[in-house]
């Protein structure tokens, strides 16, 4: 089929600049670059991963998982409904996390990426430090088997490890980054879509979303460093019942919170041992 043809197709589902954008993802192609390439006959299996992408738009999917990629922090990362979507927010907290991993601490620590999903957080710091002993733990076999795809894809040494939070796990580890599952069960906000199509274990949490945060809380000093930092993504009504948990469990901590760029209470970090300046 020509890519006019497949346009047209395109364009009786969706609307025409989301079927631009389809093709121009699959073909790698920008719009205008399609334009001038209308007649050119493409090959089977761009057809067939065309019309996929249009039935999953059809059926309400987000675009992500009808391309089968997201980008995150510049890095295209394999997704599909075993994973949550990575989202923009989620790379303000790798993004704030490098720098303290850069500020405070040795090149070669360990990190763990509590609650990976797709591995977008861990791999993202690997990328951006290759010295770092990184792990990757979830409690779904199935996103790990997308994490996996996303390593070997890029081609990062990490660790990975199937694991009901720590239950699993043995090292002790400097840096924990976690962005857990946080939203209550009862939240009216959800959109549709996330509701529908996104792994529902990767969502909710138990007492007002707050089940993670206590849970780790609780335990994880016994798998931290004497030295360390956890760098945790909240919801954005989160940030004083986060704080009041780190206060009953954690002595003798420093903490900085920090908003998105919507202005949002969106991440908390916790340095025991640390002399934070900012
Ligand atoms: C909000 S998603 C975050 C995924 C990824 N870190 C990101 O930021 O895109 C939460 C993840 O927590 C995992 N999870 C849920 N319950 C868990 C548990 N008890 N132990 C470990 N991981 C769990 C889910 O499978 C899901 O991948």
């Amino acid at each position: 089929m020509r890519i006019e043809e497949l346009l047209c197709l395109g364009n009786q589902s969706v609307h025409k600049d989301t079927s631009k954008l389809l093709l121009g993802t699959i073909l790698n192609l920008n719009p205008l670059e399609l334009n001038l390439h209308l007649n050119d006959v493409v090959e089977s299996h761009v057809v067939t991963k065309f019309k996929e992408a249009l039935k999953c738009l059809e059926n309400g999917e987000p675009l992500q998982y009808a391309l089968k990629h997201t980008n995150f922090y510049g890095i295209e990362f394999y997704v599909d409904p075993r994973v949550l979507i990575p989202r923009f927010e989620t790379e303000e907290l790798v993004y704030n996390t490098n720098n303290y991993i850069k500020k405070y601490f040795n090149d070669n620590i360990k990190v763990l990426d509590l609650c990976c999903g797709s591995g977008a957080i861990g791999l993202t710091l690997k990328s951006l430090n290759n010295n770092l002993d990184i792990t990757l733990s979830d409690i779904s076999a199935s996103a790990l088997e997308v994490a996996k795809i996303n390593k070997e894809k890029l081609g990062l040494d990490v660790k990975i490890i199937e694991s009901d939070l720590f239950t699993k796990l043995k090292d002790k580890y400097n840096v924990i980054v976690c962005n857990p599952p946080y939203i209550d069960y009862n939240d009216k906000e959800i959109e549709e879509i996330v509701l529908n199509n996104e792994p529902h274990l990767a969502l909710f949490a138990k007492n007002d979303g707050l089940e993670f945060y206590e849970r780790i809380l609780s335990i994880c000093e016994e798998y931290l460093e004497t030295e360390y930092l956890i760098a945790f993504e909240i919801g954005y009504q989160q940030k004083y019942k986060v704080l009041e948990l780190m206060n009953k469990y954690l002595k003798e901590v420093e903490v900085i919170t920090k908003k998105d760029m919507a202005g949002l209470d969106r991440m908390v970090y916790i340095f025991k041992n640390i002399k934070v300046i900012e």
